[in-house]
């Protein structure tokens, strides 16, 4: 069974034993801390009374330019509805500690959360031109940025980025005074490839292009900070705000912490949470969202929730693409009662990583994909053809196949076979164990119905009788002859990716590119008599039925590399 099984269901535990970078680099740049001297810690005004709560709601994008009780309880009304707090117009004392909860600087209804597409150029009535202008008051950078920097990725009133790669950078002049400058940066890898695993989107950390390439920058700061046109408070209340094109400022009067620390605000949520508001989305009320705009105490682990995932894919798409292969990994296990179970993880490979889906919640493990050499030894470490798993009575056997050789699998010791109990090693080529078999193949898989092993090749699909081992008489057939269509002339037929038995699904899948075919199974059979053996309904989109298998930057490899070794050891 793949070492990946055993790893720590999520990435933050794994963070617990994540080395920081054994060899800290030059600092480019030495902060100056005179401002920090004297520092008894800046504290926010609480909000306490009316005066201070119309601040507050006006700050935040509850009143909208009508002045006096009506609009003042109206807007009260709403941030109690928004905050699901009892809903009584009064600046109560629930309100009043709502208000001074610590929250994200970026007001929480603005025109970017309403279903106008362009926000900034379109919208009627006076009530949205008011809350349009105070909104690119608020938010919008300095008149100065955006005409030196004419919004290279996102053009002026879009609400995405148009590149799929992001350069970051933690700029020189705003580290914080808290924690090492390589926790910050570190935390902040993370906090992105947290997007990157839910989205097309990759980030790169950039150090060394010129600042105009800079897609998004972040800086810590306390009151006046970085040149930005908005002052911190002091701790409490506000600890961060983004702005529209591209900058993250942290309040670094505020405590923050690494994970996994209990105390404190965590860098890492409210980064993720930033980058949320770089990415174009506003705040969401729901509860698990990382987009809620008060912070929410840590829990141990944290990720991004359906909402988020779903919002930030309307804005990027989904994650899309080819994969190597596909499987089911079954594995016996003993419940507490020592009954005998059987259990499966669902893998996919794309180009030397690996993932593994849970099927359950409709997701990647937190944390993956993982380059593949860590979960699976002395397998090639890119382009995997296929996966078979032999399983009868008496065999219990599992194969990858690459190129034109095999290699066997031991679950057991989590590696492949140099040589197994019968003598043979490993790697044998295809056309010696599997006389009749043509290689290289596109993919294969094991139909424990039949006891057949299916071997794809181009057009053709070839049945191998593991019993009697040798090719079914009947075979090669061509794929739509042995796998007819259901609705013609929809079907793949030739060069499929992968073929793969779900154990979620009891059915067979065909892959090719971003789509897939589900073979007719016995259920369907039995509810449609007409339906043929084996073959494929029309085709739909992978990204439709397993979510959210994404790709992150190569620069983030290292940090898994350490992690995993860790657990492994
Ligand atoms: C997973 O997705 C399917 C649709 O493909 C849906 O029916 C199911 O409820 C989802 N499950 C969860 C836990 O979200
Ligand atoms: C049964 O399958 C056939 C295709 O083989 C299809 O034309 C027909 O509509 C299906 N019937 C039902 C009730 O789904
Ligand atoms: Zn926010
Ligand atoms: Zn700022």
């Amino acid at each position: 069974m793949p070492a990946a099984v055993y790893l720590p269901g999520t990435w933050l535990l794994c963070l617990l034993a994540a080395p920081w970078p054994a060899q800290p680099e030059k600092l480019f740049h030495i902060r100056d801390h005179s401002d920090m001297e004297e520092s008894a810690l800046h504290r926010a005004e609480p909000v306490t009374d009316l005066r201070s709560a119309q601040l507050f709601l006006s700050k935040y994008g509850w009143t909208e330019g009508s002045s006096g009780d009506p609009g003042l309880v109206k807007a009260i009304t709403k941030f109690q509805s928004f905050s699901q707090l009892p809903v009584t117009g009064q600046l109560d004392e629930a309100t009043l500690a709502a208000m001074n909860r610590p929250r994200c600087g970026m007001p929480d209804r603005q025109p970017m959360s309403k279903v106008d597409p362009l926000p900034l150029t379109s919208g009627t009535g006076p009530s949205a031109k008011v809350r349009k202008k105070r909104f690119l008051q608020l938010l919008s950078p300095p008149a100065r940025r955006q005409e030196q920097e004419p919004g290279p990725l996102r053009a002026r009133g879009q609400r995405a980025f148009s590149r799929r790669l992001l350069r970051w950078r933690l700029v020189g002049e705003g580290y914080s005074g808290q924690l090492s400058i390589e926790e910050q940066r570190f935390i902040f890898r993370l906090a992105f490839r947290m997007w990157s695993e839910v989205t097309p989107l990759t980030f790169k950390e950039d150090r060394l292009s010129p600042a105009a390439l800079i897609d998004i920058r972040l800086g810590f700061g306390r009151g006046r900070h970085l040149g930005c046109s908005r002052a911190f408070d002091g701790s409490g209340q506000e600890f961060a705000h983004a702005w529209n094109f591209g900058d993250i400022h942290f309040d670094d009067d505020e405590h923050f912490t690494p994970p996994p620390s209990d105390k404190g605000i965590s860098l890492l949520k409210v980064a993720v949470h930033e980058i949320g508001h770089v990415l174009g989305l506003p705040h969401l009320d729901r509860t698990g969202s990382i987009m809620q705009p008060n912070y929410v105490s840590q829990e141990t682990g944290f990720e991004l929730d359906w909402a988020d995932r779903k919002a930030i894919q309307k804005l990027y798409g989904s994650c899309e693409g080819p994969f190597d292969t596909a499987f089911d990994w079954i594995r016996k296990e003993r419940t507490r009662h020592g009954e005998l179970v059987v259990s499966f993880s669902t893998y996919f490979f794309r180009s030397g990583w690996y993932w593994l889906y849970e099927n359950r919640h409709n997701r990647t493990r937190y944390g993956d994909p993982i380059l593949t050499p860590i979960g699976w030894r002395g397998i090639p470490s890119r382009d995997i053809d296929a996966y078979v798993h032999v399983w009868t009575w008496r065999r219990d056997e599992r194969y990858f196949f690459q190129g034109n050789h095999y290699w066997r699998y031991d679950g057991d010791h989590d590696r492949a076979y140099a040589e197994d109990e019968r003598g043979r090693s490993y790697p044998q080529l295809i056309s010696e164990g599997f006389p009749g078999i043509p290689s290289p193949l596109d993919t294969a898989f094991y139909d424990r119905r039949t006891q057949l092993i299916y071997f794809f090749r181009g057009s053709l699909v070839f049945a191998f009788d593991v019993d009697r081992h040798q090719v079914d008489n009947s075979y090669p057939k061509r794929m739509v002859d042995a796998f007819p269509p259901v609705a013609p002339p929809n079907h793949p037929f030739r060069d499929i990716d992968s073929a793969y038995f779900s154990y979620a699904h009891s059915a067979i899948f065909f892959f090719k590119g971003n789509a897939y075919w589900r073979v007719v199974n016995d259920k369907d059979r039995r509810q449609n008599s007409s339906l043929a053996f084996n073959a494929l309904f029309p085709k739909e989109y992978i990204s439709q039925k397993w979510f959210d298998i994404c790709d992150v930057h190569p620069s983030t490899v290292k940090m898994k590399e350490q992690n995993a070794d860790r657990s492994i050891g």
